[in-house]
């Protein structure tokens, strides 16, 4: 994907989406992050590993968008640093956790 052969119009909205669906794989592998420092602390390593599996397909994610906006010289959002935290705090916040478990590890869990 390049901006080749496109107007500045479409280069614009190539711009805005890249950037949007960068953002929104940090905010996973951040999530993810938090979750799964959780599920350590608390002992639970079969979930964490879980969570950690889930955080490894969005960091090939992220990955893959790093790429995509260097190819095509597309900064990153201005908002990284509070989405980086925002995404952190929200994997290990008490909203996500119901019986003391992170809202996506619960389905992991065979009781
Ligand atoms: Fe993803």
């Amino acid at each position: 994907m390049t901006h080749q052969n496109i107007n500045l119009s479409q280069r614009k909205r190539l711009d805005d989406m890249l950037r949007v669906d960068h953002a929104g794989e940090y905010g996973a592998v951040r999530i993810y992050d938090g979750q799964k420092l959780v599920l350590e602390a608390a002992g639970l390593t079969e979930a964490a590993a879980r969570v950690g599996h889930m955080a490894e397909q969005e960091q090939h994610h992220l990955t893959t968008f790093d790429r995509l906006l260097s190819e095509n010289a597309v900064r990153p959002t201005v908002l990284s640093p509070l989405w980086n935290a925002a995404g952190f705090s929200l994997g290990v916040s008490p909203p996500s956790w119901e019986k003391k478990r992170p809202w996506h590890a619960r389905k992991l869990w065979k009781k």
